[in-house]
C-alpha cells in the first residue's frame, strides 16, 4: 500500500520568519477607536492576521532573493527587463511586454490610450481601479457578468463568466467605433474571486473577433484560474496550469497585470499585446510618467522577483495548497452557518455580512461592523466591500446601498498556515455566536472619494 495523505501541506518550510503580536481585547479596543473604527486606519502591528489584501503582501522565496541580488538596473536594456519579458512571452505568448509598476499603472496607460470620451469597455465585473481609470477618461465601464454572480448561495463551477449573451446584445447594439476593447478579469476579484472557464474565455474572444473588437485579459489571478480550470472544466486535468495559461492568453490580444497577485512579488505590473503600433503608443506615455521601457518604474531586482514568481505561481503543489486553504476555511464557515459567497473562490473567502448581521440596517454598514467586531474580537483585518465601499450619497443626504454587503478574507501568498486558518475559524464562530449583538456603524467623516480608506465612524 502506498501512503496518501489526507492533509495537503503547506508546500515549503520556513526560512525567514516574521513574528506577529497577539494584543489585548482592551489593546485593540483603544487601537481602533483611535483608528475611527476603519480597519485601513490600524497600524499593521497591531493587526494579529491581515487579510486586508493578497496585493504585494506575500513572502517572495528563495529563489526570488538569489535572483534579486543578480538584478541589473541599467536605465536602458536591463538584463532583468530580458529575462522578465522572456518569462511573459513564454507564458501569455504575446510580442510587446511593457513593465509598470503596478495593475493600475498598466489600465491608466492602456485606458488614457485607447479611450475616447463615450468608449464603452465591457468586463465580467470591473475591479475599482479598472473601473476608476475608464471613467477618469470619461468613458463607461460596463459589468456583464452571469446572473447567478448576482447570487451568493448560487453555487456554479465558474461564476466568474461573462454572460455571452448580454455581450452579444452589447456588440449588435453600439457603433464598433465606441469599443475599443473588450475585457475578462480573471478570477472576478469584485464577484468573489470566482474562475472564468476556457469555454467562456474561447466564445468572448470569437465574439470579439468577430465585431471586430481586441479582446484584453486583466490577467491579476491567471495562475489561480487556470488551477480553477484544470479542477473542474472538462479536457484539463492532465494539463499544466502552465498550459493552461498559455491557452488562456492564446484566445486574447492582450493583457494587464498586476504582478503583485500571481507574479507573486510586492510591488509591480505590466501590459503585454500583441499589437506592434499600439504598444509603440503606450511606451511613449509610459516613458513620460513611470519610466523608460525597460524598467517602467521598477527596480531591476524587482523584475527579477516576478520573473520567477510568475512561474512559481503556477506550481501545482503551491496551487493545491493556496486554493485549498481559502477553500478549507469556506468550508468551515458553511458548516457553521455562515453565509458566504458559493463555491469559495481563489484568493478570498468573502461573508455575506448582509445575511449574516441581518438585524443591522444596510443604512448602518452590516459588513463594516463586522469588520470592526472580527478585529475586537480577535485581531483579525478584513475589508469591507460594501456600502462604504460602494454606496451612492445622494444630494438629500440619503444613499443608494451597495448590492451586497462583503467581508472580504484575502489570503496573501505562502504567508499563513494551516494554524492561523484554525485560528480564524474559531474566532469566526465565536464571532457567530454573539452575532445577534453586534451594533452598526454611522460615518462620523467621509471623503468625497474613494471614502473607504480614510472614513471615520462612530458604533451605534
Ligand atoms: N485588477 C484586479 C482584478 C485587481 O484585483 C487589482 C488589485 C487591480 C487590477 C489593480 O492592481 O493594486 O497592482 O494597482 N486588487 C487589490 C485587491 C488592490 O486588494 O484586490 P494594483
Amino acid at each position: 500500500m502506498v501512503f496518501q495523505a489526507k492533509t495537503i501541506i503547506e508546500p515549503f518550510r520556513i526560512k525567514s520568519v516574521e513574528p506577529i503580536h497577539e494584543t489585548t481585547a482592551e489593546y485593540r479596543d483603544i487601537a481602533l477607536k483611535e483608528a475611527g473604527y476603519n480597519p485601513f486606519m490600524l497600524k499593521a502591528e497591531d493587526v494579529l492576521i491581515d487579510l486586508l489584501t493578497d496585493s504585494g503582501t506575500g513572502a517572495l522565496s528563495e529563489q526570488q532573493w538569489g535572483a534579486m541580488l543578480q538584478g541589473d538596473e541599467s536605465y536602458a536594456g536591463s538584463r532583468s527587463f530580458l529575462k522578465l519579458q522572456d518569462t511573459i512571452q513564454k507564458i501569455t505568448g504575446f510580442q510587446f511586454v511593457i513593465p509598470t509598476h503596478q495593475g493600475r499603472a498598466s489600465e491608466r496607460i492602456l485606458f488614457t490610450t485607447v479611450c475616447e470620451q463615450d468608449s464603452i469597455i465591457p468586463n465580467n465585473t470591473h475591479f475599482d481601479t479598472t473601473r476608476a481609470n475608464i471613467e477618469a477618461n470619461r468613458a463607461e465601464a460596463l459589468d456583464l457578468a452571469i446572473d447567478e454572480a448576482k447570487h451568493p448561495a448560487v453555487i456554479h463551477p465558474f461564476k466568474g463568466n461573462m454572460d455571452l449573451q448580454k455581450l452579444e446584445q452589447f456588440f449588435r447594439n453600439t457603433p464598433k467605433s465606441k469599443i475599443p476593447l473588450c475585457m475578462v478579469t480573471v478570477t472576478n476579484n469584485s464577484g468573489g474571486g470566482q474562475p472564468v472557464s476556457m469555454g467562456n474565455i474561447k466564445a468572448i474572444s470569437a465574439m470579439c473577433h468577430s465585431y471586430g473588437v481586441p479582446f484584453f485579459i486583466d490577467a491579476c489571478r491567471f495562475a489561480e484560474n487556470a488551477w480553477f480550470i484544470k479542477q473542474r472544466e472538462e479536457g484539463y486535468k492532465d494539463k499544466t496550469p502552465l498550459q493552461i495559461a498559455q491557452e488562456m492568453f492564446s484566445y486574447a490580444d492582450g493583457c494587464t497585470m498586476s504582478a503583485k497577485k500571481d507574479g507573486m512579488a510586492n510591488i509591480g505590473g505590466f501590459i503585454a499585446l500583441n499589437d506592434g503600433a499600439l504598444a509603440e503608443k503606450l511606451r511613449n506615455l509610459l516613458i513620460l510618467t513611470e519610466g523608460f521601457p525597460t524598467y517602467g518604474g521598477l527596480a531591476g531586482y524587482d523584475m527579477e522577483a516576478i520573473a520567477v514568481g510568475l512561474m512559481e505561481a503556477l506550481d501545482e503543489d503551491y496551487l493545491r495548497y493556496r486554493i485549498r486553504s481559502v477553500e478549507y476555511l469556506g468550508e468551515k464557515l458553511t458548516q457553521a452557518n455562515i453565509p458566504i459567497i458559493q463555491p469559495t473562490g481563489g484568493h478570498a473567502v468573502y461573508i455575506d455580512a448582509g445575511a449574516f448581521l441581518s438585524h443591522i440596517p444596510q443604512s448602518q454598514y452590516p459588513a463594516q461592523a463586522l469588520c470592526v467586531e472580527m478585529y475586537l474580537a480577535a485581531g483579525i483585518r478584513a475589508v469591507e466591500i460594501g456600502s462604504v465601499m460602494f454606496g451612492k450619497p445622494q444630494p438629500d443626504g440619503s444613499e443608494i446601498p451597495a448590492a451586497l454587503e462583503l467581508v472580504r478574507l484575502a489570503f496573501p501568498r505562502r504567508v499563513y498556515t494551516q494554524s492561523h486558518v484554525d485560528y480564524l475559524i474559531e474566532a469566526l464562530l465565536y464571532v457567530a455566536d454573539r452575532a445577534k449583538q453586534i451594533r452598526g456603524v454611522r460615518f462620523t467623516y467621509q471623503a468625497p472619494m474613494l471614502r473607504h480608506f480614510t472614513a471615520q465612524f462612530a458604533l451605534i
